[in-house]
């Protein structure tokens, strides 16, 4: 897979994106997982791609909610984890991401460079850009 870079202008636009790479990302989690890294400022659109993938997992968009005191969601096999809240002092190794990386499951974090030691693990990164209002940048990036 090779990078891509997208426009999005809408924030259905944006989840429909997600939707069409649910399927690719099925087949890539179903031996040890998939974990992708969302990047972008706040309000760039990182849940709202997230939210694009509800359906695929049988869910609808409203299950998908920020991850707030408890910084881990988990969907079945969609698992939804924002760092922002995480603090400085609290170990990111106590989350324990890694239990959640099982066959068929897809792990998405927002803020993952909020732990240098987790972006070394990621398969893929999404950033996500705000151009303006209404239109954002996404750039999809395969890594090692
Ligand atoms: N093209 C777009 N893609 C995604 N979100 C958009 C877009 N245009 C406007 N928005 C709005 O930007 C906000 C993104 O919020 P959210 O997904 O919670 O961001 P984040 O999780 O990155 O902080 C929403 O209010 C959404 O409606
Ligand atoms: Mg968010």
């Amino acid at each position: 897979m090779k990078l891509e870079s997208l426009t999005t202008h809408s924030p259905s636009e944006t989840k429909k994106l997600a939707a069409s790479l649910a399927k690719e990302w099925k087949e890539k989690a179903r031996d040890r997982g998939l974990l992708i890294g969302l990047e972008g400022d706040l309000g760039a659109g990182k849940t709202t791609f997230v939210k694009g993938l509800a359906k695929s997992f049988g869910l609808v968009e409203e299950d998908i909610s920020s991850p707030t005191f408890t910084l881990v969601n988990e969907y079945g096999d969609l698992v939804h984890v924002d760092l922002y809240r995480l603090e400085k002092t609290q170990d990111v190794a106590g989350l324990a991401l890694e239990e959640y990386l099982q066959p068929g499951k897809i792990v998405l974090v927002e803020w993952p460079e909020r732990d240098p030691f987790l972006m070394k693990q990621l398969q893929l990164l999404i950033k996500i850009k705000l151009v303006s209002k209404d239109q954002r940048q996404i750039e999809i990036m395969p890594l090692c």
